[in-house]
């Protein structure tokens, strides 16, 4: 590992004071005993859950997890690496980053605002071509799907031309080099060496984030021919798996309903009828990521995906997704004879749509409609395996007066008592609870709708994982007792590998730090675990003492002991919990 030097971080940090930077932007902070406390600026609310630790140039966000310093907040609001937040804050305040030279430092910088100028000729280029290039065939095939010249405009259209070199020529002609245009992705280089455009006779979507830059394009072929769409690679500017299209236009009022859709054409359909709150990922699954994005803007979404069966094994992806962060999700089913929002839009007007949005259904429906999946409820066997597979997502609803009103419309829907289902649904709680005894089982059941993505052992090994905190704690708190800690006290001695990682990098930055604050651990952790290590150190700040030491670590080694025990099980013990292990992957369903 190597970090940055604390005197450099400590500076930049004194410098751009984080506080500032919630205020730069439009966050209002109200005063509070450690600091200010404030509306997270990463997921929508009222309640004030985000707090400011000046002292330690810190921030959390109890509801959501979000936390770290300014450089942490910058790669999460502008979606940049570390090292591109650290530049832009040693900009801003005239220091230089050690180990970068000003050269490089300026070049790195240089290539993202060059990307984002290609980007901006580049549209332009595209949306003159549609207009006023000689090739009408762009302009035609938008017409036929109805888009308006205002809609048009709007999004910035365009039409690339059916020519290998135009836009190399016209953007070597503005100054910009080989590698700038292919860095930017709008121009690739062949086998032979010879540089060509990228996207050739397609229609041009271009991509804009939520600072109105255009970061890249997606690009559709007016025929049948394939690939359908094509999208820029990740370039300095650009990162799929990060960005929503229209997401500019849809977030402009916080909290707003999202509606979740699958391709672009959808989105500006929904747009164009009066729905500027939808968003597209880029051509790509939705990611954590984009999940975590929607919630910063949104305190509903609803999933549009198309009317197919790929579409509704996505919509059972996302649903996870935003599960995991929290944000609720409901689904809207296009009915009739169309494929997606688009169609149904030209077909039935905005008005039905804005039915089908009212009746967007909830997730335990969508759940208990997958239940019928591959059965025939003719015959006994499908409508037996269909009671059980409905048991099973019922059991899983937490309220008794919820779970009764499902229980009595399925025993109508199947024409049986509802006792039949109840008593099935009660099995199925039964063995939940009786799993719940046992902690392992019990820890995976609590994370049940809250997966650990930062710390996935977590799920398995609760207990483990919470005394490994209280070490760390006890390590950032009581460096007095770092020597004690590391002799006793080996990086294999962690269950979790996430702790495991912070224990050795704290181990590597104690003996050479005055004062450890999580910003000098920065470059080894990503922006998510820089949010829990925040949490670890802000929770255990006057909760250690030298008792809380020694605790922890014959916990620490009585665990160990306990797992080397586990592999002395007998065979159907082992069989017995690798069932029941089954059992509970699948109720993670
Ligand atoms: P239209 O046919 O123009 O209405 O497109 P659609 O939005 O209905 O297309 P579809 O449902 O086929 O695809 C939805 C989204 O998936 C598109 O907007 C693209 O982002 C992506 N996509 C579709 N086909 C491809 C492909 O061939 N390659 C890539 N990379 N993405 C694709
Ligand atoms: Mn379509």
């Amino acid at each position: 590992m190597t970090f940055l030097p604390d005197e450099f971080l400590l500076t930049l940090l004194e410098k751009n004071k984080i506080a500032d930077e919630f205020r730069n932007f439009g966050l209002s902070l109200n005063p509070c005993d450690r600091g200010f406390s404030c509306n997270c600026p990463f997921h929508s609310e009222t309640g004030n859950s985000c707090i400011i630790y000046p002292d330690t140039h810190n921030f959390y966000c109890s509801g959501c997890g979000a936390g770290g310093d300014v450089i942490t907040f910058l790669m999460k609001k502008q979606e940049i690496s570390y090292n591109e937040a650290v530049q832009e804050l040693a900009l801003r305040c005239g220091l230089q980053v050690p180990g970068i030279s000003a050269e490089e430092a300026g070049r790195i910088q240089n290539r993202r605002e060059r990307c984002y100028e290609i980007n901006r000729e580049t549209a332009n280029f595209y949306y003159q071509n549609l207009l006023k290039g000689s090739d009408r065939r762009g302009l035609a095939y938008f017409r036929e799907r109805q888009l308006t010249p205002q809609t048009i405009q709007k999004y910035g259209l365009g039409y690339a031309p059916d020519d290998w070199h135009q836009l190399y020529q016209y953007l070597s002609r503005k100054g910009f080099s080989d590698e700038e245009l292919l860095l930017a992705n709008v121009c690739r280089r062949s086998e032979k060496g010879n540089i060509y455009d990228n996207f050739r006779n397609r229609v041009i979507f271009p991509i804009v984030d939520m600072h109105h830059h255009v970061i890249g394009f997606g690009g559709r072929v007016l025929d049948d021919s394939k690939p359908k769409y094509l999208n820029t690679s990740d370039t300095p500017v650009f990162d799929k798996g990060r960005n929503l299209f229209s997401l500019h236009f849809a977030g402009q009022h916080i909290p707003c309903t999202l509606i979740l859709a699958e391709g672009y054409m959808d989105v500006i359909a929904l747009h164009q009828a009066g729905f500027p709150n939808a968003v597209a990922t880029l051509g790509t699954a939705i990611t954590p990521q984009q999940a975590r994005l929607m919630r910063q803007y949104a305190d509903k979404v609803i999933i549009s995906y198309d009317n197919d069966s790929a579409g509704q094994n996505a919509t059972n992806k996302a649903i996870q997704h935003f599960r995991d962060v929290g944000l609720p999700a409901e689904i809207l089913h296009i009915d009739g004879d169309a494929k997606d929002p688009d169609e149904y839009i030209r077909k039935f007007g905005a008005e039905r749509f804005r039915l089908l949005l009212k009746h967007a259904q909830n997730v335990t429906d969508f759940q208990i409609d997958r239940c019928r999946n591959g059965l025939d409820l003719h015959t006994d066997a499908g409508e037996v395996m269909y009671l059980r597979r409905v048991a099973q997502v019922i059991s899983e609803i937490h309220h008794e007066k919820e779970r009764e009103i499902y229980i009595r419309r399925i025993a109508e829907e199947l024409e049986i008592r509802p006792e039949v289902l109840k008593q099935q649904t009660n099995i199925f709680r039964n063995r939940r609870k009786k799993n719940n005894s046992n902690q392992t089982f019990h820890n995976a059941e609590i994370l049940f709708h809250t997966r650990d993505e930062i710390n996935p052992e977590a799920q398995t090994h609760l207990a483990e994982s919470k005394n490994e905190e209280l070490l760390l704690g006890c390590l950032i708190w009581l460096p007095e007792q770092f020597e004690t800690i590391r002799n006793q006290v080996r990086p294999e001695d962690f269950v979790t590998d996430f702790h495991k990682r912070i224990y050795v990098a704290l181990c590597e930055k104690i003996p050479v730090s005055t004062w450890l604050i999580p910003s000098l651990l920065g470059n080894a952790f990503s922006a998510e675990e820089m949010g829990r290590i925040t949490k670890i150190f802000i929770y255990y700040r006057d909760k250690v003492n030298i008792q809380t030491v020694s605790d922890c670590i014959a916990n620490l080694h009585s665990q160990k002991t306990k797992m080397a025990d586990a592999s002395n099980m007998s065979n159907d013990d082992l069989l017995q919990v690798i069932a029941n292990k089954k059992k509970n992957i699948r109720l993670q369903y």
